[in-house]
């Protein structure tokens, strides 16, 4: 049995661990052979490959990025992609497909397999947004980067009085936002599921300097205003149809700025949270589901995720895990609210 192994999407640190976990169990247990496709789906497509055997995988746990690259590629958008993909495969021998990625990498996989390719998913995403799994590797790791940024931000804000402003990443789901936030001592948080009102933000950052402290914001690249209260500048698409986000934080600073009359700044953090060696538990369970996608494989059981459920790595349908956006729900985020202003 040859398997191929894939990385796509934005990278997210723990990818490199998946692989080694996948690696050092498929050789010796199950006496498979790897092949590596670089650059996410653009490998299956164009037969761009990579060695991947045991020595390919040493020293790997605390390496940041993926060895196999990634990209966006999205082979429905291309005329003849699955048709290529498949041809591709047969060619190089290619028995099944691991592919590691977040809702748009493992969507290709799901139809990929409905067409009758063989392939298991790994969940894959700082965002932390995919249903199925309680969590995705590389999301501690973001989240731990963030809280550190609030932490050092507070003490810069008090010495200035400033409204400080962080952006962290999270496209649909504020759950960067919301743990960094709440571990970081943020006094207020703003996530995609909830539109924010600006008169209740400035609100805020106006009490936080009553009581004489300086606010600390934490802002999801995804948030929005509440319809008609701020407009916001479309952005360029990618493959698979989304926005290239970043900038929220700026249009509050300014807005802050004009409506309260206090000096605020912005830290963007972008990709400073994807990059970099992931954290002892991104470790854990990135080399879990190495570990339970090569189980998998072994068990024929294609069209599946592996995925995170209270203590246990379990399988889900691919289909279930990617049908939907794991959403922050409105009593959580209610939770964190006992901190703002
Ligand atoms: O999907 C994960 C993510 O980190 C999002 O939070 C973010 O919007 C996006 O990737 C950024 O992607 P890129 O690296 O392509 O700019």
């Amino acid at each position: 049995m040859r398997v191929g192994v894939l990385t796509g999407g934005g990278d997210c640190p723990g990818l490199n661990a998946v692989i080694r976990g996948i690696v050092r169990k498929g050789v010796p247990d199950y006496g498979y052979s790897f092949l590596g496709f670089r650059d996410g789906w653009r490998g299956p497509l164009e037969a761009l490959t990579k060695p991947l055997d045991i020595p390919a995988v040493r020293g790997l746990l605390p390496r940041g990025g993926t060895i196999l690259g990634s990209s966006r590629t999205n082979p429905f958008a291309i005329s003849g992609g699955v048709e290529k993909i498949k041809r591709n495969l047969q060619n190089l021998g290619v028995d099944a497909l691991i592919a590691i990625g977040g809702e748009d990498t493992l969507g290709v996989a799901t139809k990929l397999c409905e067409m009758g390719v063989n392939v298991v998913g790994v969940p894959k995403t700082i965002d932390n947004d995919l249903s199925g799994t309680d969590y995705t590797f590389g999301f501690d790791t973001a989240v731990n980067i963030a809280m550190e940024a609030i932490d050092r931000l507070h003490t810069t804000a008090e010495s200035h009085h400033r409204a400080l402003i962080v952006e962290v990443m999270g496209r649909h789901a504020g759950w960067i936002a919301l743990h960094a936030g709440m571990a970081g001592g943020a006094n207020i948080i703003l996530i995609p599921e909830v539109p924010f009102d600006i008169v209740k933000v400035c609100d805020w950052v106006e009490s936080r300097f009553e009581s004489h402290y300086s606010p600390i914001i934490v802002v999801s690249e995804g948030a929005t205003p509440a319809e008609g209260t701020m407009t916001l500048a479309a952005g360029e698409l990618d493959a698979f149809g989304h926005v290239r986000l970043g900038g929220i934080g700026g249009i509050l600073e300014k807005e802050i700025e004009k409506r309260t009359g206090k000096e605020a700044r912005t830290t963007v953090l972008g990709h400073i949270q994807r990059g970099g060696t992931p954290t002892a538990r991104d470790r854990w369970l990135a080399t879990r589901f190495g570990l339970h996608a090569i189980d998998a494989v072994h068990d024929g059981d294609w069209g599946k995720m592996v995925a995170l459920q209270g203590a246990d790595i379990v399988r889900v349908p691919l289909s279930a895990a990617t049908a939907e956006l794991k959403l922050v729900d409105a009593a959580l985020y209610a939770e964190a609210e006992v901190f703002f202003g």
